[in-house]
């Protein structure tokens, strides 16, 4: 790889940060960072979208003009992206001039060239998600990707003929498999471009909104935010400016996104290169969405985590570490303290934490904390932890290019974990006991090389606290972070050096309880469920109790087989405007290549269970007698998410 280019959304000024935004520009910069170690030049953007409806009309709730309101709000994010340790190289704002003046140009080229047109656009606009629907996609006048009420209107319009380029971007993604990644967004975004392409207004009259950047052909609109806003990729990098960055930097390696924003990145943008004779991405790559109590973060900010509150109780370096090795891309999850603290305790603060901290002071201990000379290891407990590094740091570049991060740091912990069970299983505390200091030397200089390389494995996701252990290890100031062929090494550390005792590195956390408990006197609740059931015979069910179940339709984008279990297949479904993933004991009788497209009927409020290690949310219905068993379909065309009932 001669070059890494990545890239987060550029985020909208109307509201502060939360974990949802926190998240993909963390991703970004562990990525980023692990390209850097791996000496890949490396180019990390992220940024604001400013313009648009929604941004004007959050700085008229609060009084203020568009541009002072965005001057405010930015500082929310530049101060986060401060303490989350984010290494951007660079931050770009569509206010700014060098991007103005790029969006314009390439405007007026489209619009010389005819490929941007007058018409009227008559219609309906989504504010929060700033995108224009047609009659057909809309019911009740609610949006149909996040059901927030549509604004309809009729006006004059600049269109850019998306259409004509519909063929050409279904033949791409078909050639380019990794253009779009992981495969059910591929797969979401063709099924997109199956009904016929139209094409986009890209201007907003300034009658209704004046927030944005000015058509250069006609004074009277502004561009459309999202024909603004996606040109900030190659704004950035010097486009039609200064063509040897941009040479240097394009195509970009990763636009990261969220899942809410697949189509105007999987169809929009590259219709847009297309039309500007300019190289596709190579990948775009949308991850899913954090959620609370199963609804999208950030959608009200009642569920909105601050990402601030988080740090401050786990410190940065925790929360970095979480939500990259909670989250499997591509997948929703769920955010919970709850599990953040499990995981904390276990893996960070007892595992780690305490596989360095014993290592550290038994040096200091027994060899005045001189790192101990190169011994040999001929035992094989000891061998089995060296091959167990070296697998470890052989494996990590993949899961890297592969972008299963989180299957990369668990084979990082399961080598803390090891090292832990070494240490019981070897015993050094018995050898220096009675005096075995060969034997001894062995053990901690084992383990010491073994902190050396989880330390630096680790250092993209935590740099902080890897910093911290690696001045421990008396490693020098500028190689605290590694260069990548270094942890493939063995017997790097300087025999002799001295290592030194942090404070501890992950103190355990509390979780503290929600309410207050209720005092022991205090009347239990009415048991209100298990009424029902008693004034009702078993074989019956009242009504109330059918409605909770959630019978809906889903459809399946894929299916793939669970490695190592014969039985199981892994469904990515489409569930309205949510994708999810369940797995079903179904392999015996369908075809992963068979599933694709059906629409079934799923169980949409079944609590997430983990199935041989993958998660499950949700059950598919089907019926079994004998020997066959048939899923429950539909017998006509009907969209993914209805309700059953
Ligand atoms: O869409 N879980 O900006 P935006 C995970 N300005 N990620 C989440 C999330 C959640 N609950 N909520 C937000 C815009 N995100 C446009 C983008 S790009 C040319 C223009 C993350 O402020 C995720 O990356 O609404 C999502 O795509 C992005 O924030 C949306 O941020
Ligand atoms: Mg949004």
């Amino acid at each position: 790889m001669d070059h890494f280019y990545i890239t987060t959304p550029i985020y909208y000024v109307n509201d502060k940060p939360h974990i949802g935004h926190a998240y993909t520009t963390i991703l970004a910069d562990v990525l980023a960072r692990y390209h850097r170690l791996l000496g890949v030049p490396t180019h990390f953007l992220t940024g604001t979208d400013e313009h648009g409806q929604k941004v004007q009309n959050a700085a008229a709730r609060h009084g203020i003009s568009p541009i002072e309101h965005c001057n405010e709000t930015i500082v929310h994010f530049q101060k986060l992206w401060e303490r989350l340790g984010i290494t951007n190289d660079d931050f770009i704002r569509t206010t700014q001039q060098r991007h103005i003046r790029v969006v314009q140009e390439a405007l007026q080229d489209l619009w010389d060239r005819g490929l941007i047109y007058k018409s009227t656009y008559q219609g309906w606009y989504c504010v929060g998600d700033e995108r224009f629907y047609k009659d057909k996609d809309v019911q009740d006048g609610k949006c149909p990707d996040c059901g927030r009420q549509l604004e309809q209107f009729e006006e004059s319009c600049y269109n850019f003929r998306m259409s004509n380029y519909q063929q050409q971007l279904i033949d791409y993604i078909q050639a380019h498999p990794k253009f779009i990644q992981p495969d059910h967004f591929r797969n979401e975004t063709l099924g997109y471009l199956k009904k016929p392409l139209e094409d986009l207004c890209i201007s907003r009259p300034k009658s209704r909104l004046s927030w944005g950047i000015e058509l250069p052909f006609d004074h009277d609109y502004v561009c459309y935010v999202w024909f603004d806003a996606l040109v900030n990729y190659i704004s950035a990098i010097g486009y039609l400016h200064d063509e040897e960055m941009f040479r240097k930097w394009w195509p970009v390696n990763y636009h990261l996104i969220g899942k809410d924003i697949l189509t105007t990145h999987s169809v929009y943008w590259p219709t847009m290169l297309m039309a500007m004779n300019v190289p596709l991405p190579q990948t775009i790559f949308a991850h899913g969405w954090w959620l609370t109590n199963d609804v999208k973060m950030g959608k009200s900010n009642h569920n909105a985590v601050n990402p601030m509150d988080m740090i401050d109780r786990y410190g940065v370096d925790a929360f970095r570490y979480y939500l990259i090795a909670a989250m499997s891309l591509g997948q929703d999850a769920n955010f919970q303290e709850e599990f953040f603290n499990t995981r904390y305790n276990a893996e960070l603060a007892n595992d780690l934490g305490n596989f360095v901290s014993r290592a550290l002071t038994m040096t200091t201990r027994t060899n005045g904390g001189a790192i101990p000379p190169a011994v040999g290891e001929d035992d094989p407990s000891t061998q089995a932890l060296v091959l167990l590094c070296k697998k470890a740091v052989r494996e990590m570049p993949d899961a890297i290019d592969n972008m299963h991060l989180d299957a990369g740091i668990s084979s990082i912990m399961t080598v803390v974990r090891e090292a832990n069970r070494y240490w019981s299983e070897r015993k050094p505390w018995e050898m220096a006991k009675e005096g075995r200091q060969d034997e001894l030397n062995v053990v901690l200089r084992t383990s010491l090389e073994t902190i050396r390389i989880v330390s630096g494995l680790l250092y993209p996701v935590m740099p902080e606290k890897m910093a911290v252990v690696r001045r421990a290890l008396a490693i020098p100031e500028d190689k605290l972070a590694p260069d990548y062929t270094m942890l493939s090494q063995w017997y790097v550390l300087q025999d002799g050096a001295q290592v030194t005792l942090p404070p501890p590195l992950f103190p355990k956390v509390q979780l503290e309880p929600e309410e207050p408990a209720a005092p022991a006197n205090a009347p239990a609740p009415a048991p209100k469920a298990k009424k029902a059931k008693k004034d009702a015979p078993a074989e019956v069910v009242t009504l109330d109790e059918v409605g909770k179940v959630s019978l809906k339709t889903a459809t399946i984008l894929s299916a793939e087989k669970v490695p190592d279990a014969e039985k199981l297949l892994r469904l990515q479904i489409q569930l309205g405007a949510e994708t999810r993933q369940i797995v079903s004991g179904i392999a015996q009788w369908y075809k992963p290549e068979e599933l694709t497209g059906k629409t079934i009927v799923v169980v949409a409020n079944l609590k997430p269970a983990t199935i041989r290690g993958v998660e499950s949310k949700g059950m598919l219905l089907a019926a079994k007698a004998g020997d066959t068993l048939r899923l429950v379909t539909l017998d006509g065309d009907i969209p993914s998410g209805v309700s059953i009932g």
